[in-house]
């Protein structure tokens, strides 16, 4: 039991510094944090006084709650962000992240019923061959070699426009818009210029798919009740969703393997599912989450009182000593089952089986064929995604001997 709360209780900002030495693990100060009260009031950036929710069985509870609302007009953000409306506006038709049952319910079974297992399954095997030819690229390119560029942001990005069966003549002009909209070198501007055009390439393909549908999710979507309106905005949440937080996992997670070399046997040798569980429990990149209570709810004994914002760190409630033994060393040999890294409850991660997919045959794949992969660079020297509501890296500088 944990002592009830006082007018002294309230955390003045949430942390968001890593630690130095260790790039993966949670921002110093939410350890105490959660060993103190696992939900605690938190000043927000807009002077909301909400709460943080570290304990895993507190953030779990808050997901499972229906009487917590997803809607983005309902929260208040833990830090203050420049350029960001005193109002949030609404979801756009299709983001089903930021709504509520029941239009969510509607969505949500329409959607689940095309993740089948047929689909996925062809999908692992078009995962091998989409990795297979990027470790070759990588191969004749030679090192060094950026690994975010040639290998993990390529291979997420392919097996979107599979689902959404972006014709073979066209990924290539996909491919640079998807690179282009995350380029560091390029100028806001130019990104958001690709993003847009992104937006527009998956409106223009969906009355393509209806007129003559080939073997795909989104072909298949158009047999639904769904508009096309309603299926360009589900096809950029695929995108949205899919891309960066791949794309993340795969290069931290091999930042995070190089500096566990004792690991690598591990993902070699052992259960390649339990590896993915632990390295998505370990780097917990989409690291924080909100929900507003829609009522008064008393959690774990608090009473949050309806129109309150709570901020879940699923980072740190994937690293809760009451849950998980030894929780901040990386063991791949262990059962991390029952992670929050893809959420919890109606809004749990639709793509977590392709994410799974993409994991277990990427991560094998890279240090089968390079076995002598190591950084090209000081490992203070990567640049990390601090801020970012995905966490990660920028790039990841990689060499290998016997070029
Ligand atoms: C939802 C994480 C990959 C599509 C979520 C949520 C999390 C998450 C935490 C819950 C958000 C919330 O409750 O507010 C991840 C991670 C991934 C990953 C860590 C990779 C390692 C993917 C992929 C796709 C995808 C590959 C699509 C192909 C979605 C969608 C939702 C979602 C559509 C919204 C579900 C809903 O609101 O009902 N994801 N995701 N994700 N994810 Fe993922």
């Amino acid at each position: 039991k944990h002592a009830p709360h006082n007018a002294d209780d309230v955390l003045e900002s949430l942390p968001r510094d890593r630690p130095s030495g260790c790039p993966f693990d949670p921002p110093e100060g939410l350890a105490e944090i959660r060993g103190q009260r696992p939900l605690t009031r938190l000043v927000y950036g807009d002077g909301h006084v909400g709460w943080l929710a570290t304990g895993h069985a507190v953030v779990r509870a808050v997901l499972a709650d229906r009487r917590f609302s997803s809607r983005y007009e309902l929260m208040h953000f833990p830090v203050a962000m420049p350029g960001l409306p005193a109002q949030i506006p609404p979801a756009q038709v299709g983001d089903i992240t930021g709504i509520d049952p029941p239009e969510h319910t509607r969505y949500r079974k329409l959607l689940t019923g095309k993740f089948t297992v047929r689909r996925m399954r062809a999908l692992t095997e078009r995962v091998e061959q989409i990795t297979a030819e990027r470790l070759d690229a990588m191969q004749r390119l030679g090192p060094p070699v950026d690994l975010v560029e040639a290998y993990a942001q390529p291979i997420p990005a392919l097996m979107i426009c599979e689902l959404l069966g972006v014709p073979y003549d066209r990924l290539e002009e996909f491919l640079g818009l998807v690179a282009a909209s995350g380029d560091r070198d390029l100028t806001p501007e130019e990104q958001f210029d690709a993003f847009a055009k992104i937006q527009e390439f998956v409106r223009e393909l969906v009355p393509a798919k209806r007129a003559k549908p080939t073997d795909d999710l989104l072909s298949d979507l158009t047999t639904t009740e769904l508009t096309d309106q309603e299926l360009a905005g589900i096809g950029g949440l695929l995108l949205a969703a899919g891309l960066d937080t791949t794309a993340n996992i795969l290069a931290l997670g091999t930042f995070a393997l190089l500096r566990n070399p004792e690991q690598i046997a591990a993902l070699r040798e052992g259960d390649a599912d339990r590896a993915v569980e632990e390295l998505l429990r370990y780097l917990s990149i989409a690291h924080t989450g909100m929900r507003s209570a829609l009522e008064d709810v008393e959690i774990d004994g608090t009473l949050i009182r309806a129109g309150e914002t709570v901020t879940l760190s699923i980072q740190a409630a994937n690293r809760d000593p009451r849950r998980f033994t030894d929780p901040d060393a990386l063991d791949l040999r262990r059962h991390a089952a029952g992670h929050l890294s893809f959420g919890h409850g109606i809004h749990q991660c639709l793509g977590q089986q392709l994410a799974r997919v993409e994991m277990r045959v990427a991560f094998p794949a890279l240090f089968n064929r390079f076995p002598g992969l190591r950084l090209a660079v000081a490992p203070e020297e990567v640049p990390l995604r601090g801020d970012m509501n995905i966490y990660g890296v920028h790039g990841l500088p990689v060499t290998w001997d016997g070029a």
